[in-house]
């Protein structure tokens, strides 16, 4: 199939690949001529495992190749898929400003029957908008589809080639057809729906995820209160099919392009409709609390911040990626600047985008290893679970640091690793294993 993917952020340029690898004609097309420049150079703006290898695979092989020219690419396709960004507005709602622009580029280049694809995560009704921006401009017949993308950063590849499941919203038989051949390689599990149904299921899956973790994490909170290890709470509970063991770490709460935005987005659409959603409200609420609990455990260590130095292990807001984006690792080193102290950070792949994201006081240091972070520092916080930083021993950790204070905001040390350090050692929801704190062993109830 001859395919045109509109966008090169994360999603069209991970699904045109695979597209691509999977044996289709596919032109990815973006506006920005700077980027179109370096991924025909063999340069990938973003960082990905994998890409790049499949990137330059499928150049090689001829059937996959980069432009600026919509209108040609337009014209040339069978199906054109729209990937552009859906940036939250001030209020939280999507700016569909790019998709709307990108329909309209559509209907004046479209020459001939198309299927016109939104994988652009969109509030409901936004596909009828498309078709109607089009049809507006050409007499042309076409079908429209929402087809979203559930893939994670770090595991981009991965989880498109190897679907749990495609989803395709379309009121066409034909289209329907079509998109489900174009998928079949990539899924065993292909649902065909009607096209609000399918914008729905990208929302309700995030906000549902979104839900799970600010869950595990209030139930973290509670446990250090009453004396539990979350960590075994978590495997108890996932044993249970119905709640499955996944989306259970708890931590400092979720960061990245999709579930900050599309959770404000969901709050949104239902408070348009006159539906107060009071349970993705309060989600967002503790996502929000989440990140602060590391904020007063370091305040619990050393009093006051003011002079003190923290050192920061991890900028990106998860692992293996270097995207910083909604990451609470901001938040975090922002209050402690806001408190007096100094940072010193280091992130293994994340550092740049970080310093041109936030602007921040001239307290903060970015540090070209874990070590120098950890070298005379007052007190080191793990902000993104990086395998990096769970091969460093503690025992070397508390060598480093000029006073042996660890906060572990994403639980990657266990009591065996802990055992024979005089490290105070924090991490969240395993009050058994905090080390060397001054507050009281919790009082239960009687
Ligand atoms: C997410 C969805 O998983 C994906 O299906 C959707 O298409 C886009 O949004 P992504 O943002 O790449 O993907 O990352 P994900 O691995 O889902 O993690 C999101 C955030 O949640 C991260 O900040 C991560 O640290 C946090 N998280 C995840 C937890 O705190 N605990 C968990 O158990 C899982």
């Amino acid at each position: 199939m001859k395919i045109s993917v509109i966008g090169t952020g994360y999603v069209g340029l991970v699904s045109g690949v695979c597209y691509a690898d999977a044996g289709n004609e596919v032109v990815c097309v973006d506006k920005v001529q700077e980027k179109i420049e370096m991924l025909n150079s063999g340069v990938v703006p973003i960082y990905e495992p994998g890409l790049k290898e499949l990137i330059d695979k499928n150049m090689e092989l001829g059937r996959l190749k980069f432009t600026t020219g919509i209108e040609q690419s337009v014209k040339d396709s069978d199906i054109i898929i729209i990937a552009v960004g859906t940036p939250s507005l001030p209020d939280g709602r999507a700016n569909l400003d790019f998709v709307k622009n990108v329909a309209n580029e559509i209907g004046v280049s479209i020459n001939g029957y198309k299927i016109i694809v939104t994988k652009s995560t969109v509030p409901v009704g936004t596909n009828e908008i498309v078709e109607s921006i089009i049809s507006a401009q050409t007499d042309v017949v076409f079908d429209v589809a929402s087809v979203p993308e559930f893939l994670r950063e770090g595991s981009a590849i991965q989880d498109t080639l190897n679907s749990n499941r495609v989803v395709i919203g379309t009121n066409s038989k034909y289209a329907a057809d079509v998109l489900s051949e174009l998928h079949k390689p990539f899924t065993r599990n292909i649902l065909v729906t009607d096209i609000r149904s399918s914008e729905m299921i990208k929302y309700a899956s995030n906000a549902f995820l979104a839900t799970k973790i600010s869950f595990i994490n209030e139930i973290a909170n509670i446990c250090e209160k009453v004396g539990a290890d979350v960590t075994q709470v978590a495997l108890g509970m996932g044993y249970d099919h119905r709640i499955g063991n996944s989306f259970l770490n708890p931590g400092i709460g979720y960061g990245g392009s999709c579930f900050p935005k599309d959770t404000q987005a969901l709050i949104q659409i239902a408070g348009q409709m006159n539906y107060d959603f009071k349970l993705l409200k309060s989600v967002v609420e503790v996502n929000n609390d989440q990140r602060f609990n590391v904020l007063t455990k370091l305040k619990l260590i050393l009093n006051d911040l003011e002079n003190k130095t923290v050192g920061i292990w991890g900028l990106a807001f998860k692992p293996n990626t270097d995207d910083v984006r909604d990451t609470p690792a901001y938040e975090i080193i922002k209050s402690i600047l806001d408190c007096g102290g100094k940072v010193k950070a280091y992130d293994p792949l994340a550092i740049e985008n970080f310093k041109k994201t936030f602007r921040l006081s001239h307290n903060i240091i970015y540090c070209d290893t874990a070590k120098d972070v950890a070298l005379d520092s007052d007190a080191l916080c793990i902000l993104t679970e990086w395998e990096e930083f769970s091969l460093i021993n503690p025992t070397t950790i508390q060598k480093w640091l000029k006073r042996p204070n660890l906060i572990d905001g994403r639980n990657i040390y266990n009591e065996v690793q802990l055992y024979g350090t005089d490290l105070t050692y924090y991490s969240v929801g395993r009050p058994s294993l905090n080390k060397g704190v001054k507050d009281k062993s919790p009082v239960l109830f009687v």
